[in-house]
């Protein structure tokens, strides 16, 4: 039933792309808090999914949890299928799969480049992509929301903030802010939002080493003195797909403690 909160995504059903972990756990939780109904896409752990489902039920939305790869092509078609068989049509889609392989640029190897452009640059392109022509096959329905369809893309700080010995990480993020200003432009006629947020430091496993040795240095970049919650980038999606942003398109909302405001000028440049 639509709701006549903006805010509410009541009778929406979404799919969340790795979130059986972090921030997609999070956001996955959160668009069921306001209301949707949820697809847990899982990569690795079955239990964590299912974690995930049980917490998404707990708030009374109903879950299911579907295994697939974003970076194969079959897998990306097959969760959409088993995702409507499951909830009916997709009104939501959150590209968020990530992953995270560090090296010096002299030691990268290719093996390790193409892993983290096919999960995070690719698996955004087939997601998004999917969801398209999803949107377009289920027609709008007014009643439930004035657009046809919702996608954010999880991107980072690391769009716009250059990352040494993470060539592959900030290019696949770099690559993700013109794929989504390139779809928001091309589908905004037909009523498709596409928008990204750009997390900064949020305590997940993708960072754990970090958090644990250099919990000072981090802290140095991050003005807002606290790292982030995979709760604070949940809450801030629930919104950005909500229809109290129906008038938000092609934007990157960086959700970071104010990482991306130059800390290091905050002394007098
Ligand atoms: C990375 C994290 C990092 C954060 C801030 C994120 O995109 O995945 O490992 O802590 O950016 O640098």
């Amino acid at each position: 039933m639509a709701s006549s909160d903006p805010a509410s995504l009541s009778g929406q059903a979404a799919i969340v792309t790795g979130a059986s972990t972090g921030i997609g756990a999070a956001c996955a939780v959160e668009l069921a808090r306001a209301g949707a109904d949820v697809v847990v896409n899982y990569r690795g752990s079955p239990q964590e999914a299912e974690e995930t489902v049980t917490a998404i039920e707990a708030l009374g939305r109903r879950a299911v949890a579907v295994k697939a790869d974003v970076s194969m092509e079959d897998d990306i078609l097959r969760l959409f299928d088993e995702a409507e068989a499951r909830l009916g049509p997709i009104d939501i889609v959150v590209s968020n799969a990530g992953i995270q392989k560090d090296a010096p640029l002299a030691e990268m190897s290719l093996d390790d480049w193409n892993a983290v452009i096919a999960v995070n640059l690719t698996g955004g392109f087939l997601v998004a992509r999917e969801a398209v022509r999803r949107f377009r096959r289920k027609g709008l329905r007014e009643s439930v929301s004035p657009a046809l369809g919702k996608i954010v893309f999880d991107s980072s700080v690391h769009q716009v903030i250059p990352w040494a010995f993470r060539a592959n990480y900030a290019a696949s993020k770099g690559g993700l802010k013109l794929l989504m200003e390139t779809v928001a432009q091309e589908v905004a006629s037909e009523k498709i939002r596409v928008n990204a947020v750009g997390p900064g430091a949020i305590a997940t496993a993708i960072n754990a080493a970090e958090r644990e040795n250099g919990l000072d240095e981090m802290l140095k970049l991050i003005p807002y003195g606290r790292v982030g919650e995979p709760a604070d980038i949940g809450r801030a999606v629930a919104w950005l797909v909500s229809d109290a942003a129906d008038y938000i398109t092609g934007q990157t909302l960086f959700i970071d403690g104010g990482m991306t405001l130059h800390p290091s000028f905050k002394g007098n440049g």
